[in-house]
Formats: C-alpha cells, structure tokens, sequence
C-alpha cells in the first residue's frame, strides 16, 4: 500500500516532467509543478489541471521558492543543446 507524498517536481510540464507527474497522480501523491514554460509547455499537463491533487506554478526555478514537500524531483532543465 502506498502512503501518499507531496512531491514537487521541477520542469514537470516537460517531457519527462509531464509523464512523471501522470505517474505519481496515478499512484496517489499531491504534486507542485513550477515550470517556466522555456521548452515546456501547458498543453502538457492538461489532463491533470483539474486534478485537486495537482498544482501548476509558472516559476523560474533560478529564483526561490518555499514549499513543504516530502520529495522533489528536479527536471527543471532544457534538454536540447540547442535550448542550454
Ligand atoms: N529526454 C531525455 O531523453 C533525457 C534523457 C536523460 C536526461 N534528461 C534530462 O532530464 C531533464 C528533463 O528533460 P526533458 O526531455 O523532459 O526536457 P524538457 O525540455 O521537455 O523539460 C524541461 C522542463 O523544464 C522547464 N524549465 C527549464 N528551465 C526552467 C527553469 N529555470 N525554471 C522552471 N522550469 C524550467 C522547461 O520549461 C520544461 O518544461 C533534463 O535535465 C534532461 O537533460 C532527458
């Protein structure tokens, strides 16, 4: 039986982002999304932003942020050299 988290994860309106928030929804965690939108996208998430469960932050993650979260996972990152 899995005991639900808060779990913040950075960049999760990414690619990877994205299937990593599906997945932690799914199994019964709260997730915090901040995302900048630099190479992610909204329409990403779409499917969770009624989701009580699910949090969507336009952050820059450069800059603080106070949260109280059990777990974070930090995909906050362009992944293309082109993007760096
Ligand atoms: N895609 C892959 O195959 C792969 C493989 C290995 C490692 N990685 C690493 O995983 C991470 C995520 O990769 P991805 O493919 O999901 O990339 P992605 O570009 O789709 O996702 C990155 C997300 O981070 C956000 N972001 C970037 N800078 C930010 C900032 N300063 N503040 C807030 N949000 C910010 C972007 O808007 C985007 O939503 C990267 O670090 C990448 O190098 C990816």
């Amino acid at each position: 039986m899995h005991n639900p988290k808060r779990i913040m994860a950075t960049g999760g309106a990414g690619f990877l982002g994205s299937h990593l928030c599906g997945r932690l929804l799914e199994r019964g965690d709260s997730v915090i999304c901040p995302d900048n939108y630099f190479t992610g996208s909204k329409d990403n998430v779409r499917q969770h932003i009624e989701n009580p469960q699910f949090e969507l932050l336009r952050h820059d993650v450069t800059f603080p942020l106070y949260v109280e979260v059990d777990e974070i996972y930090n995909l906050a990152c362009p992944a293309s050299p082109v993007h760096y």
